[in-house]
């Protein structure tokens, strides 16, 4: 056997100023697997975060509530790590970045890095806030876009007309804090010089820590030249104040990658045995990974090993960059009840559906990931009820019955366990290399062979016959013995299943080698349902329930957009003429209506609307089993709905309905005599 590995893992620290939601669970949720991975297989595996407690949008929330940033950030983290420990994403630290260790560490780093002449100070002009006293960020100015004369533009770009600009090309320019008008002020600023370790980035960037898209990135980064990089802001800020430097705070985005190695050093302090110096040295040989998402590349990839450099400290062994979640092929949206948190799932749904979809989508590259619904729905039903529980449940019953529960000894099917043996490099292989939709697949091939070969033996017709208990006996026993293998290759994405299994099985906790063996003359526990399937109602009344956390914060701006259901709101808000006129509904012909593989509600429409075709996804399954029946029929449309991305292909409007829903729909239908095209008034 190896020497076990000694690895550090973080995630990045969510911001301690708003809630956890599904897209953050997508980093959180991937690290704890690969953690548990790590420790399953036997290694050392140190898995630490904390909250990103500093910056002046924390002050100010703060403020707003009428509270110190203090108790805001204690309020926070306790709602973080509750939702984290209800995911199953177990930190073996869960810190803060306004803490006395990352105050130590920020002030050694930052002085090492000054002493060794890293820090450059010079003055910078910036907005100011007369009646608050403060400079303003970009994201705190507000005022006319200087290209095309919007109004209420952000200060760095126009939302409009997509102009990118400095505040002070901003017309009328206004704090958005006070309204005051911002003056501008010159202050001393400090900055890391960044260039210096232009060679060093440039050959660490491409010795293999990276994902080969996020070195071809910073590539170009790189090859354009880097700049001197901001690291203070002035007071009033929520920070540490830099040394020897009154009024003088670190920049958050300095001292919270710093968090990492306080979150490690707190851990430390309080752990028999665990040495921050054999993590963190220069001369370490432990493995050090950050899994971030894609917008935060260059503080991770450029600014982070820089530092560590000029510090004297180790570098990363890797940066793991996962994409963006979409929830049904768009942006998470607060009017579709998408915008969902990480709270109000787990009001309605358990954690190991969601950590099962995304090991199950989840590869090595940054693209972005969709939670598609009814494709979650289907999937963890299919494969995690209807593959691998379900082995479990159709054998343990005749076991209990036929045999006290005891699992007779013995190997009904070699060249079954034999392929389960021989699987199980591959699917290691595919779980350290984050690769984890390959090894869900490979998983799951599993489970096929075994459901096929347990269909194969029906030892529920055995059962019934007379003599052949023994086989019964024989076949069942594998059966169970196939599942704990399952369980054991699932076992870090789906701890509570695990620890079930083992409760059932009667064994100790499993680890990665348990494979190697198999169960026989065992008495096994009484078998109870371990995991039941998504109930499609739940995952409404979820997404229902994120639109009411809207109508509770009511910051919302985007407009409702159907999602291949029916919009079913019983108090719609209302228009004004302007916005009904704007609607363009029309009489539209069903050209074609046809099933679409894969999808569960939804019929694909081709519908003649005059001068041209469009393709619309509609969610009425239920209500025409059989989609022929519509063709010819003319019904009506909205024609200038924006055209929807969808997993099936583009919708490009929506045709109108009424009904409860399911099979009680409707498809509204113009009177005869309307042709298509024609517009409704
Ligand atoms: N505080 C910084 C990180 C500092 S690390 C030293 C921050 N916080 S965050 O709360 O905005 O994001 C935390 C992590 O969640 C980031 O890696 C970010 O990329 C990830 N995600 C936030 N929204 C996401 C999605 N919608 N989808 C996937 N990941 C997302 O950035
Ligand atoms: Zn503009």
């Amino acid at each position: 056997m190896s020497e076990p590995r000694k690895i550090l893992v973080t995630s990045a620290l969510p911001y301690a100023n708003g809630s956890i939601h599904l897209g953050h669970m997508l980093e959180y949720i991937q690290t704890d697997m690969w953690v548990r991975f790590q420790k399953h297989r036997g290694n050392q595996c140190i898995y630490v975060c904390a909250d990103d407690a500093h910056g002046s949008a924390i002050m100010l929330r703060a403020e707003k509530e009428g509270i110190s940033p203090e108790q805001l950030i204690a309020n926070v983290q306790a709602e973080h790590s509750g939702d984290f420990a209800d995911f199953l994403v177990n930190f073996d630290n869960f810190h803060s970045t306004h803490s006395e260790e990352n105050r130590e560490l920020s002030s050694l780093i930052y002085t090492r890095l000054r002493d060794a002449g890293h820090i450059a100070t010079r003055s910078v002009t910036q907005y100011f806030d007369p009646e608050k006293k403060m400079f303003l960020a970009d994201r705190f100015i507000k005022g006319t876009c200087p290209k095309c004369g919007t109004e209420d533009q952000y200060g760095d770009n126009c939302e409009k007309c997509g102009a990118t600009y400095a505040p002070t090309d901003l017309k009328d320019p206004k704090s958005a804090i006070s309204g005051a008008t911002p003056v501008l002020k010159d202050s001393k600023h400090f900055f890391f010089d960044l260039p210096a370790f232009d060679a060093m980035l440039k050959s660490w960037t491409r010795s293999g820590t990276l994902q080969d898209a996020v070195a071809n990135k910073l590539s170009e980064w790189l090859d354009s030249g880097l700049q001197q990089w901001d690291i203070s802001r002035d007071a009033p800020y929520f920070g540490f104040e830099i040394p020897g430097e009154p009024g003088k705070y670190f920049y958050v985005w300095l001292d919270a990658p710093i968090g990492y190695m306080a979150s490690f050093k707190n851990l430390c302090d309080r752990t028999p045995g665990l040495e921050f110096e054999a993590f963190w040295n220069k001369d370490s040989t432990a493995e050090l990974y950050h899994f971030i998402g894609k917008d935060i590349v260059n503080f991770h990839a450029l600014f982070w090993p820089a530092m560590l450099e000029g510090s004297g400290f180790r570098k990363p062994s890797g940066i793991n960059v996962h994409g963006y979640l979409t929830v049904n092929g768009q942006k998470m949206s607060k009017s579709r009840g998408t915008f969902i948190k990480a709270r109000t799932y787990l009001e309605h749904l358990s954690p190991e559906y969601l950590r099962y979809y995304y090991a199950a989508k989840l590869g090595r590259g940054v693209d972005d990931l969709d939670l598609n619904l009814e494709d979650f729905v289907q999937k963890v039903n299919s494969d995690l009820i209807g593959k691998v529980v379900n082995i479990a449940s159709r054998c343990a019953g005749f076991i209990h019955k036929g045999n006290a529960g005891v699992l007779i000894a013995g190997n009904a099917a070699p060249e079954l366990t034999e392929a389960f043996l021989a699987a199980a490099p591959s699917i290691a292989e595919a779980y350290e290399a984050r690769d984890f939709a390959r090894a869900m697949r490979e998983i799951m091939a599993l489970a096929d062979r075994a459901n096929a070969w347990i269909a194969d033996k029906a030892p529920w017709s055995l059962a019934k016959q007379e003599g052949k208990q023994d086989e019964v006996q024989a076949i069942c026993a594998l059966g169970i013995n196939l599942f704990r293998q399952l369980v054991i290759f699932l076992k870090p994405v789906l701890p509570n299943l695990a620890a079930d299994a083992e409760q059932f099985l009667n064994v100790a906790p499993l680890t990665w080698d348990d494979h190697l063996t198999l169960l026989g003359n065992h008495q096994l526990n009484p078998f109870q349902a371990l995991m039941t399937r998504i109930d499609p109602a739940k995952v409404e009344a979820m997404t229902n329930a994120s639109k009411e956390d809207l109508a509770a914060s009511a910051t919302d701006t985007g407009a409702a957009q159907g999602n291949g259901e029916l919009i079913n709101d019983p108090l719609s808000p209302e228009i004004d003429f302007d916005a009904f006129a704007a609607i363009d509904l029309r009489v539209a012909l069903i050209e074609k209506a046809e099933h679409v593989e894969g999808a569960d509600k939804l019929l694909r429409l081709t519908l003649d609307i005059g001068d041209e075709k469009r393709n619309v996804f509609s969610g009425i399954k239920s209500a025409y089993p059989n989609p022929a029946e519509l063709e010819g029929r003319l019904t009506m449309m909205i024609a200038n709905l924006k055209p929807r991305k969808m997993r099936f292909g583009i919708s490009e409007g929506m045709v109108m309905a009424a009904g409860p829903g399911g099979e009680e729909i409707y498809l509204l239908s113009p009177d005869s005599g309307a042709k298509p095209g024609q517009r409704i008034k």
